[in-house]
């Protein structure tokens, strides 16, 4: 895993919106894998902002939503959906025919993680991960293994916590559905992205703890084109 370690939220943003356009427009039909949480919204912003002014286009891009909380209602706007489409959707030129999500509201979600999976086709070409405190990355939750399929999940105590922030009504989500590890290692380039100090505990045990699935996020160490974006306050344990 490549440590990319910035001395400030802004520098973060900056190379990984620079980074994130030189990608897009070197292969402008990526297949890309985005996640919904706080973490990657400056980004998203300054993303939005470039196609604004037409510095940036999704045109040609596929957009494959990393997860989604089960049991919300349609409208909450903690769904990954609401805020993905919130936060980026709504302002980029992705056309709609180029958006995948996992649709957690469907009777047979066992069979919609089934088809999602075999969506994806050939593979990944970027994906963007923010990371739990718990260490899970999308939905793949302290032991997943590194094989898993994208599949329906039992949310862990402190992820359906994290939850809170995210949606408008008291009942928390306690399951979900998510692309799988397997999926995810697969992807061509993988970006972990963590800022803030929250984030320090679990930053630090990914760095230098052991490589196993109690945290799954240590277990795309190994993948050769895996880079870590973490400003100072998320590094400060390091
Ligand atoms: P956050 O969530 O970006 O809102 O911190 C990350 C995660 O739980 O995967």
């Amino acid at each position: 895993m490549n440590v990319l370690r910035f001395d400030s939220e802004a520098s973060w943003v900056q190379t990984a919106a620079e980074l994130f356009e030189a990608r897009l427009r070197e292969r402008p039909d990526s297949r890309l894998c985005l996640p919904a949480g706080n973490t990657p919204l400056p980004l998203y912003q300054r993303l939005a902002e470039d196609v604004r002014r037409g510095a940036l286009t999704f045109a040609q891009a596929t957009l494959f939503s990393l997860d989604e909380y089960g049991g919300l209602a349609p409208d909450d706007p903690g769904r990954c959906a609401s805020m993905l489409r919130r936060h980026l959707l709504d302002h980029i030129d992705l056309p709609a025919a180029h958006l995948h999500q996992l649709d957690t509201l469907a009777s047979d979600v066992d069979e919609v993680c089934r088809r999602y999976d075999a969506s994806i086709g050939a593979g990944l070409d970027l994906t963007l991960l923010g990371i739990g405190r718990n260490g899970h990355v999308g939905l793949n939750e302290p032991g997943s293994a590194a094989d898993s399929a994208t599949r329906r999940v039992a949310l862990h105590a402190q992820s359906t916590e994290a939850a809170a922030a995210y949606v408008r009504g008291a009942a928390l989500p306690t399951w979900g559905a998510t692309i799988g590890l397997r999926r995810l290692l697969e992807s061509r380039e993988i970006w972990l992205l963590a800022r803030g100090a929250a984030k320090a505990h679990i930053v630090e045990r990914l760095v230098r703890g052991p490589v196993d699935a109690s945290v799954p996020a240590s277990l795309l160490r190994e993948h050769p084109r895996c880079w870590l974006f973490i400003d100072d306050a998320a590094a400060s344990r390091l």
